[in-house]
């Protein structure tokens, strides 16, 4: 999230199992620079402690409209007007309905009748409930109002029934949060495909060749697209590093499955940034039974991998941005320019490895931004998250110039 103003969320805790959840999701929205402020139901009270989340916000906890010695009326439309989004996590059926039907009896209620910030709730509750038609009907008239959900997700509920009604991961709620608080919209109904992590060509059923890729570049890149409001796909390699929630994502394992689940996506994307580092060579066939030291030794002869990003750049239709990567050790910038101009790019980050805190597995890069035109930004040692800032604020500001030429030239 761009952290230009610090942004304030009401989290409104209401009385389901999943209360103490809550705690996390204040914790973590605090650890990112945001200001919260906790609201507990009557019902909620009963589950989890005030005290709690004052702890871990550094802020007074609301329980009741109306407090002794307080200005209730001013208090509760001033937070309504305040806040920058309202989170409703755990939301049980009940304050779905309240808020459906506008009834407004507590503090929570009757603000969030009161506030026009985009609302998120985060169901939880028995199954029966979630699927009874009163919910289903309450679901659908928020929805159709404009209000975001999240979850629930299906798995073991407290009371040990089995089924949809659990409130969905407290990360992926916070993530899902971030993305409503950041204001920026330049990505709005662009379509992102990205190629992100390593690839595995394996040589035995046990054994494979890779490379030392995190994956790190390519979640940065999918998270800031996400938090421009671009709808975001990626194609994995396998990765221990989580992508946020919001992205779909496609696990690979190969450069010809990775080859493969491009081609079938490209044509669909207006933007395409090729991160993966992808295994430029495979064993030319696989064991099919493991290799045993007493076979002797493994000798492996190598073929090329498709060249995924030159392949795909070769059909790029005229709106299409693409972007490639570039990591060297020796003539960075003379390598990039070449890999640019061959390939059929738009930009190309180029990036420094074999120097200390840039390259693979590192959370920083040195790195430089190419233009097709000729232009080269030193962006200096940035931390992966900048970086992929970076290179979305030249993809908007391209899409942006596209369509007032467009838009010029059919006046
Ligand atoms: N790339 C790709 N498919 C490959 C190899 C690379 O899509 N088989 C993409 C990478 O994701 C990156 C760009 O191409 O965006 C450049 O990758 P790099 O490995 O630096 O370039 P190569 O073309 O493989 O050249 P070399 O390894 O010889 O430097």
């Amino acid at each position: 999230m761009t952290n230009s103003a610090p942004r304030e969320v009401v989290l409104g805790v209401t009385g389901s199992i999943a209360a103490y959840k809550a705690a996390e999701i204040a914790s973590q929205l605090v650890q990112r620079g945001i200001k919260v402020t906790p609201v507990l139901t009557t019902a909620a009270c009963e589950l989890v402690c005030p005290a709690t989340f004052e702890a871990i916000t550094g802020n007074k906890a609301i329980t009741r409209l109306f407090e002794p010695l307080s200005n209730p009326e001013i208090e509760h439309i001033a937070v309504a007007n305040r806040a920058d989004l309202f989170l409703i996590a755990p939301a049980t059926a009940n304050i779905l309905a309240k808020a459906a039907v506008g009834i407004a009896d507590d503090w929570l209620s009757t603000t969030l009748l009161a506030t026009r910030a985009p609302v998120l709730f985060a169901p939880a509750m028995n199954t029966l409930m979630y699927e009874h038609p009163a919910t289903q009907e309450n679901l659908r008239i928020l929805k159709q109002r404009g209000c975001h959900f999240i979850g629930p997700e299906s798995g073991r509920l407290a009371c040990g029934t089995v089924g949809a009604g659990r409130m969905a991961d407290p990360s992926h709620i916070v993530e899902f949060a971030l993305t409503l608080l950041d204001p920026r919209n330049d990505l709005r109904n662009v379509r992102v495909l990205i190629t992100s992590g390593p690839t595995r060509e394996p040589i035995d059923p046990v054994r494979f060749i890779s490379n030392r890729s995190s994956g790190k570049m390519g979640t940065a890149l999918a998270r800031e697209a996400l938090f421009r409001k671009a709808h975001v796909t990626v194609i994995s390699g396998p990765s221990e590093v989580a992508m946020p929630y919001g992205v779909e994502v496609l696990y690979v394992e190969t450069a010809e499955e990775m080859a493969q689940a491009c081609a079938t996506r490209f044509s669909e994307c207006d933007v395409f940034i090729a991160a993966a580092a992808v295994a430029d060579y495979k064993p030319d066939h696989v064991l099919d039974t493991k290799h045993k030291r007493s076979d002797g030794p493994l000798r492996l002869s190598l073929v090329e991998n498709p060249d995924i990003l030159g392949t795909l750049a070769q059909r790029k239709a005229p709106h299409q941005i693409i972007v490639g990567f570039a990591a060297e050790t020796d003539n960075l910038l003379a390598h990039a320019r070449e890999k640019l101009t061959k390939k059929n790019l738009d930009f190309l980050l180029a990036n420094q490895i074999g120097i200390p805190q840039s390259g693979f597995g590192t959370s920083t890069v040195r790195a430089y931004l190419l233009h097709a035109s000729g232009e080269t930004a030193d962006l200096g040692l940035l931390p992966k998250e900048t970086v992929a800032e970076r290179i979305f604020d030249r993809v908007a500001e391209l899409i942006k110039k596209r369509t007032a030429t467009q838009g010029a030239s059919s006046l």
